[in-house]
């Protein structure tokens, strides 16, 4: 399951990270993401309704691989998998959380921002690792600088990433994906501005498409 996530990953690129208010906006936003050529989605539990818009995402949208994000907790963590989570992303690791996520067995991208805690996810058994929030964490030259060192982890880097700043990370060799809110604002979401979303998926499908990887 990891590496038919990792695969599905790394052809799409990017992975728009979608916080969801009204969850009846949920299907449409999944379609729209996808007509446009990103399947991979991740649906962060900041709001109420995050699970439902999941489970409406999977169940409508079959061609989509939905995740949840901000998962904080054990709990968490089974919320999601209940939910039909296909994966699962958090924004940093504590041991209880990485112990956890060996138990449930839903595949599981822990959030890392140092070299220590890329080391600790790792010996968990967790080679995939979100880096995050990639652009206060030292960007582009922090991935550059752990790849000598960490050459078996691959990045999946989030936090303040926009479209001008995705081809940069994408070129480099340990990050299979880049996600961010940027190709579907919560803002957007909420207003049903589908088309500004679909723009900016297919602008971030474009760039994945003319990138070196
Ligand atoms: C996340 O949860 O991955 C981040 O909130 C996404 O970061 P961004 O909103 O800065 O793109």
């Amino acid at each position: 399951l990891e590496a038919d996530l990792r695969a599905r990953l790394k052809a799409a690129g990017v992975v728009p990270v979608l916080t969801i208010d009204d969850a009846s906006r949920a299907v449409r936003l999944a379609e729209v993401l996808c007509e446009a050529g990103i399947n991979v989605l991740e649906v962060t539990l900041r709001t109420p309704v995050a699970l439902k818009a999941l489970s409406n995402m999977t169940m409508a949208v079959p061609q989509a691989v939905v995740g949840i994000g901000t998962v904080l907790d054990a709990d968490d963590l089974r919320a999601a998998q209940a939910s039909g989570a296909q994966f699962a992303v958090s924004p940093g690791a504590t041991a209880s959380l990485l112990n956890s996520a060996a138990d449930i067995g839903l595949p599981f991208i822990p959030g890392v921002a140092t070299p220590s805690e890329m080391m600790a996810a790792r010996e968990n058994g967790l080679g995939l690792q979100k880096f995050f929030p990639a652009e206060a964490a030292g960007g582009r030259q922090m991935l550059s600088a752990v790849r000598d060192p960490l050459p078996d982890v691959m990045f999946w880097p989030t936090g303040g990433i926009d479209a001008d700043m995705a081809g940069g990370y994408l070129t480099l060799p340990n990050v299979l994906a880049v996600g961010g809110s940027w190709i579907a604002p919560r803002t957007a979401i909420g207003q049903g501005d589908w088309s500004l979303i679909a723009a900016r998926a297919r602008e971030a499908v474009l760039l994945v498409s003319t990138s070196i990887r």
